[in-house]
């Protein structure tokens, strides 16, 4: 692996043994701006500040997907100059980031209810996940106005009406059938989830996906989420064992 940045030159990471797909909640940002006096918008850009770091290091760890939990279904419930504040902030990222995903052959993917999205950021989503869309070197999945339950209905719809049209056995349905109606179908699995501002809960993220990953939650809030935290994580990533409900013979 290539350490080129200095604050990794102490740090053993197995590039073998890396997370295939890491999943993170980003959570934090408001009470960052509470704590410092200032708006919630300002929080939002801090944590997109956080976001570029953390792609930059997921790529330079070869780490295949990384998942972001941008913007929740229920965040569609928050103050209205909030709502606005983070989609002027999503399409002003992407319109920074544009060339980083490009240099880096980085794939931008999203996950949820996008035609919810103001028509702006819709746009500008096509026009880069277009430009990006023959990249394999990693995949960056945003999920916008996403939940795992919406997801999980829409699946379901989807096989009853298979199953209607005579098109699928409900007696060949198994793990595979479901998964490959999922939004995530072309990804692997999450082998690691985090979420940041140590808050222990999934808030209805990636619910069928994680069944096996590695959970770490971490108190620090997501604009403080830097990249030796980042690579710490991986390092205990690395340091469990993982089992997947089998028993490890000695
Ligand atoms: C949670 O913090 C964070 C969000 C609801 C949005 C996440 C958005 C970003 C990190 C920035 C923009 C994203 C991209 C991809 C550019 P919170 O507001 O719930 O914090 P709190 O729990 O402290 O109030």
């Amino acid at each position: 692996m290539n350490f080129s940045s200095s604050s990794e030159m102490r740090i053993e990471l197995d590039p073998q043994r890396m997370p295939q797909h890491v999943a993170i909640i980003m959570d934090g940002n408001g009470r960052w701006a509470k704590k410092r006096l200032l708006n919630r918008i300002n929080g939002h850009e801090k944590g997109a500040e956080a976001v570029r770091t953390v792609v930059r290091t997921a790529r330079r760890l070869n780490i295949a997907a990384l998942t972001l939990y941008a913007f929740s279904t229920e965040n569609w419930q928050r103050p209205k100059t909030e709502i606005a504040g983070l989609m002027a902030l999503l399409q002003r990222f992407l319109a920074s980031e544009r060339q980083l995903l490009l240099d880096n052959e980085i794939r931008l993917n999203t996950i949820g209810e996008t035609d919810r999205l103001p028509s702006g950021v819709r746009d500008t989503l096509r026009a880069v996940m277009a430009e990006t869309a023959a990249f394999d070197k990693m995949v960056l999945t945003l999920a916008l106005s996403y939940g795992a339950r919406s997801e999980i209905v829409s699946m379901v719809r989807q096989i009853a009406v298979a199953a209607k049209a005579g098109t699928l056995d409900p007696d060949a349905l198994d793990e595979k059938i479901v998964a490959g109606h999922l939004a995530t179908r072309d990804l692997p699995d999450p082998d690691l989830l985090i979420r940041t501002s140590g808050e222990m809960r999934l808030s209805n993220f990636l619910l069928w996906q994680i069944a096996y990953a590695e959970l770490v939650f971490t108190p620090t809030l997501w604009p403080d989420f830097g990249e030796s935290e980042f690579i710490q994580i991986l390092k205990d990533y690395q340091n469990r064992e993982r089992r997947f409900g089998a028993v490890i013979s000695p």
